[in-house]
Formats: C-alpha cells, structure tokens, sequence
C-alpha cells in the first residue's frame, strides 16, 4: 500500500514507518521537525519537510501520490503546555488535523487512523474504562483530540472517509536493540524520567503519594510502542476489510503504579537513585487503566512485549546507549 504517515519523526512515528516499510509498503513522511528528529526516520520513506498547515506544499504531497491511507501521529502531545497554551494545541492538534482530513477528501484518500488519546475520557468514573465511557477532558490536550474524533465522525457520515480513531493508553519502551526509542524534549513521561535519574544519579520527583491506589501513587497502563504500532497494522487492515468509523482503546488492561514503575528502573539499571515525594500535580486522574477487550476481539489485538520489565529493559538499552 502506499501510506502517509505525518510525524514520522517522532517518537511512534518513526517505529511506524519502520514497521511499514518491513511490510513491503512505500511510505511517505510529512515532518517538520519541530518535535522530531530527521535521523529517526527510516531511510526507505521519502521524507517531506513541511508543517501540516502549509496547505499548498502538503496539497502538492497528496496530488502527486493516490494514498491509500494516512496515519496521522503530527501533533503536539504534553498536558502541562496545553493548559498553559490552549490556543496552540487547538491550531496544531485540531485545525492542523482538519486539514490533514481535507486533505484526504479532496484526493480520494479513503481510510485515515488518528493518534487519540485516553486523556478523552478525564476523570474515569470506571475502571478498566471502556470506549463506551463518557468523554470528559480536562486539558485542553484531551479536548484537541476529542474535537478530531468528532470531526472524522462527520467526514465518515458525509464523505464516505473510513477512520480508526486509536485512544492510546501511555506510549512507552524502545526498539528491543535499543537502537530507536523515545527522545521528546522536555521530557514528561515517567519512565525516560527515571531512567534519566539513574544515569544522572539525580533525585526523582514523586508528585503525589495520596492517591486512591494501592500504594498511594497514580496508576497508568503502559503500552509498549513495538505492540502499538502493531494495533495500527490491524486496524489499517480492518479499515481496508470493512468501511466505516471505528474507535478502539490501546492499552492492555493492567496498570502499574508510578512506585512500581521507578522500583523497575532501580532494579533493571542496579542504580538506586533518590525519590523526594511532592504534592500531586492538579489534573491527574488515580488510575486510568484501559479496557482492552474491544481490539482484542475485534482486531485479535495481543501485545507481546507491554509487560512493565520488558517496557523498562527497552528503554533503558535506549537512553543508556543515547545519554548524552
Ligand atoms: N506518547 C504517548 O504516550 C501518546 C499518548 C497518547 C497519544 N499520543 C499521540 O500520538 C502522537 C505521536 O506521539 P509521539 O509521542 O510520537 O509524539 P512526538 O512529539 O514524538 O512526535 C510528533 C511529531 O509530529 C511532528 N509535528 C508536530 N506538529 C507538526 C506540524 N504542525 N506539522 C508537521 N509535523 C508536526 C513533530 O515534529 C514530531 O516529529 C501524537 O499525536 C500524540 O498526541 C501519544
């Protein structure tokens, strides 16, 4: 097939071109390496250096090549700065998306798969949450995200677009080599941050030890990213098999908790670095942990490498390899 893929220079993109590639399909980049990094994308992919909303130059990508899909990972991803920053995360996640759509009706491009994110669903008020909870996000983030499902909805209903909107639970883990792995600046995620922690031996921060959990610390489900390129392999499948719009849930089901996650990085790097415990950070939700089993048995969806060690060894051969 022949596949855009937008933000495949970031930190999923780039293991989804990669994937792409080793399927024998000719993949197209659309980067402008504002939160990316050009030597993280595979050499095979013809890469277009360009921001999603310079429409004419991105209108030229589409008109010289019949996609048969667009995976769109190109967006900004922290919920610290969206809520600092609304406006920006509404002109590049939302608008920036519409005009990908756009994009896509006016060149007969018929199936699309969106980067969406369990920050959709806010505060659960069930766990495991299913797709089928109500959608309440409490960043601007979330809100970004939400506005693109619904405006895929619209576009399927009218033009015919087919759409898997895919709510990933926390991206997480590096190639199993270590040679590719997650490189965001700054950094927010808890795993990279502890990891940087044990190279540095510098203090990590717990925010927050009073949470409605086991041991008191927020709990999240980590999906390994090798695993979540792999839901986007399924449902481009699906999308080809049968039309329509689909929404799925990319997480395993288990949720580990920020004190477990840190206790695996003490162990995987033999490195016990400092904890200082600080008050919660406000927007964090106890636990988000996803129910899985809509992609399990639609898509036959099965994550091999999502354990907590797995996603932590990874990394850690990622960022040890990569510290700078
Ligand atoms: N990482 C996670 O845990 C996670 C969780 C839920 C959802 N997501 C979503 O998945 C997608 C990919 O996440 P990631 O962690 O790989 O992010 P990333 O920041 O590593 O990659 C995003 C890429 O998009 C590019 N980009 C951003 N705005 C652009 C624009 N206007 N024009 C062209 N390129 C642009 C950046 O340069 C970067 O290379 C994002 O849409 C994010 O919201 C990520």
């Amino acid at each position: 097939m022949k596949i855009l893929v937008t933000g495949g220079a970031g930190y999923i993109g780039s293991f989804m071109v990669k994937r792409l590639i080793s399927r024998g399909d000719k993949v197209h980049v659309i980067d402008s390496l504002e939160r990316g990094h050009k030597d993280a994308i595979d050499s095979e992919a013809i890469f277009h250096q360009m921001n999603l909303m310079d429409w004419d130059e991105v209108e030229q990508v589409f008109s010289s090549s019949q996609f048969d899909a667009v995976i769109h990972f190109a967006g900004y991803i922290s919920m610290e700065e969206s809520a600092r920053d609304p406006g920006l995360y509404f002109c590049n996640n939302t608008s920036g998306s519409l005009e990908i759509i756009e994009h896509c009706k006016r060149n007969n491009v018929k199936n699309f798969i969106f980067s969406s994110t369990a920050g959709v669903y806010g505060n659960p008020i069930k766990i495991p949450i299913p797709e089928d909870h109500p959608t309440n996000p409490v960043n601007p983030y979330g809100e970004s995200k939400l506005m693109v499902e619904k405006i895929l909805s619209w576009f399927n209903k009218i033009d015919g677009l087919s759409y898997a909107c895919l709510r990933y639970f926390n991206a997480s883990g590096a190639a199993i080599d270590g040679s590719m792995g997650e490189a965001h600046d700054p950094e927010t995620h808890i795993i990279p941050k502890a990891i940087e922690a044990a190279l540095n031996n510098n203090e990590f921060k717990m925010f927050g030890t009073d949470y409605q959990t086991q041991d008191g610390t927020c709990v999240r489900d980590y999906i390994h990213v090798l695993d979540l390129v792999e839901a986007h392999i399924l449902a481009l499948e699906k999308l080809v098999k049968d039309k329509g719009g689909y929404i799925y849930n990319v997480g395993t089901g288990k949720g580990y908790s920020n004190k477990e996650v840190v206790e695996m990085v003490k162990k995987i790097s033999g490195i016990n670095f400092p904890i200082v415990e600080l008050e919660r950070r406000s927007g964090d939700a106890d636990s988000l942990v996803a129910d899985s089993s809509k992609i399990r048995n639609e898509l036959g969806f099965n994550p091999k490498y999502s354990d907590l060690e797995t996603i932590v060894k990874t990394a850690w051969e990622y960022h040890s390899k990569n510290s700078k």
